[in-house]
């Protein structure tokens, strides 16, 4: 805490920059927390906003609806392979909390008392509330509150850049679905398997190689066990697709969308689930098979009218093609960034793209400062013009979706620049 003493006010914010209070601009290079889809100010999104701000501000979901959010029902079940129902809230933490839920209780409401384990893999992050912190488990966050938390089946992750020693990434990857279907075929003790779809982000842009999310869900298929899917970050086009599940082929029992769900203007996210799922709540009063959840701002209708309208931009304006077209700027820059000396490993799927930096690239030791990294990072970002985060050692690139080419090539330029002072300075 003492390093951050005092902050810069942002006061206003213009496509893929930040404005502060005494007029500096930094490119937002984190997405505003990876959520930022169209950069700032928007006409088109202040305009849903304001246009429903005048007409119903906040009505409650508790036995009431209104007409943005089953309008937005209806569009996220039809980008939604398999998916059936939508159960809103407003963070995606809370969005998690609902999936678990959901998961424990299916099993409780067909008769099947034995299923209420949570299987989950290693390094995963949903969240910072206790069922959330629980099914992640980025140790750097959490480990205080170890004691607190539920236990849950962790499995190892393929890592291509840190594998163990002997292994190629696909023996390894091999090895951790063989320890995944050894243990689901014992006990039936099992409820549900939770993971971030396509990539862990918090865990460090960790892209999970070919195949490995669709075989999780060909084994949780085979001994029957809900395939539950934390696409908050990830999916709506973070990786490319807008779907990131249907890209791994692995269609989930339940799915959690947030973030850029609202273009990143509101705050809303949806936890989707099947018809099986949704059909083993129904009942009279009396069955309690009601699912008990629902925050106060639980489907917003503001926050629900500007993700429709964002969700009507990505077609409009072919958001995932260009994201795909425009991510290629990342490829150009790769070897560049990897030939610095302190850059131990690059990464990037879609616009998203993760620089691991190292003491010591052969042996890949994780870079140390006294400072956080993450503080000397900021300072230098800022410098050059950029609002950068780091996770641990890893410096993460989110930018808005929408970003230009040459404006990812500008903020490539200015994190590479970064990167030597800061490594001049600080390593
Ligand atoms: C994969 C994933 N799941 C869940 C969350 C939690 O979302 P929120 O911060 O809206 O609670 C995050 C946030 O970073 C995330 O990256």
């Amino acid at each position: 805490m003492n390093e951050w003493s005092s902050f810069d006010t942002i006061t206003k914010g213009k496509g893929i920059w930040l404005i502060d209070s005494k007029g500096n601009k930094i490119i937002d290079a984190v997405g505003s927390m990876w959520c930022n889809v169209w950069g700032h100010s928007n006409p088109q999104l202040v305009k849903a906003i304001t246009k429903q701000s005048k007409k119903i501000q906040h009505s409650s979901l508790f036995n009431l609806t209104n007409e943005p959010v089953e309008k937005l029902a209806k569009n996220l079940i039809k980008i939604s392979p398999g998916m059936n129902k939508v159960f809103y809230s407003d963070n995606g933490s809370s969005a998690m909390e609902i999936a678990i839920k959901m998961a424990l209780q299916y099993w409780k409401n067909i008769g099947e008392v034995k299923k209420t384990q949570i299987a989950t893999i290693e390094n995963g992050y949903h969240g910072d509330t206790f069922g959330a912190m629980s099914v992640g488990y980025v140790p750097e966050f959490f480990r205080k509150f170890k004691k607190q938390l539920f236990s849950t089946i962790q499995f190892p992750v393929p890592n291509k850049y840190r594998l163990p020693k002997g292994f190629t990434l696909s023996d390894y990857q091999n090895h951790c679905l063989e320890k995944i279907e050894k243990r689901f075929s014992k006990n039936n003790d099992i409820a549900a398997f939770i993971m971030e779809s396509g990539a862990q982000m918090a865990g460090g842009a960790i892209i999970y190689p070919k195949d490995f999310q669709k075989k999780i869900r060909e084994l949780c298929k085979k001994y029957d066990i809900l395939f539950v899917l934390d696409e908050i970050a990830t999916g709506f086009g973070r990786l490319g697709s807008m779907v990131q599940y249907q890209d791994q082929k692995s269609i989930p029992d339940i799915v959690a969308y947030g973030k850029m769900l609202t273009g990143g203007y509101l705050t809303m996210a949806a936890t989707l689930a099947n018809k099986k799922i949704y059909d083993s709540f129904s009942g009279e009063f009396n069955d309690w098979k009601h699912l008990f959840h629902g925050h106060t701002y639980t489907g917003n209708p503001i926050a629900a009218a500007v993700a429709n309208e964002n969700l009507q931009m990505y077609k409009k304006y072919n958001l995932i093609k260009q994201v795909q077209k425009t991510s290629k700027i990342f490829e150009k820059y790769s070897q560049e960034i990897l030939d610095i000396d302190i850059v131990g490993d690059v990464r990037h799927k879609g616009m998203l793209m993760g620089i691991e930096l190292v003491s010591n690239k052969k042996k890949k030791t994780p870079i140390r400062t006294k400072k956080s990294i993450n503080k000397v990072f900021f300072e230098e970002g800022k410098k050059q013009g950029i609002y950068l985060r780091t996770l641990g050692n890893i410096v993460m690139l989110v930018p808005p979706l929408s970003i230009q080419q040459n404006e990812l090539e500008l903020l490539l330029k200015k994190t590479i620049k970064t990167i030597q002072v800061a490594k001049s300075k600080t390593f």
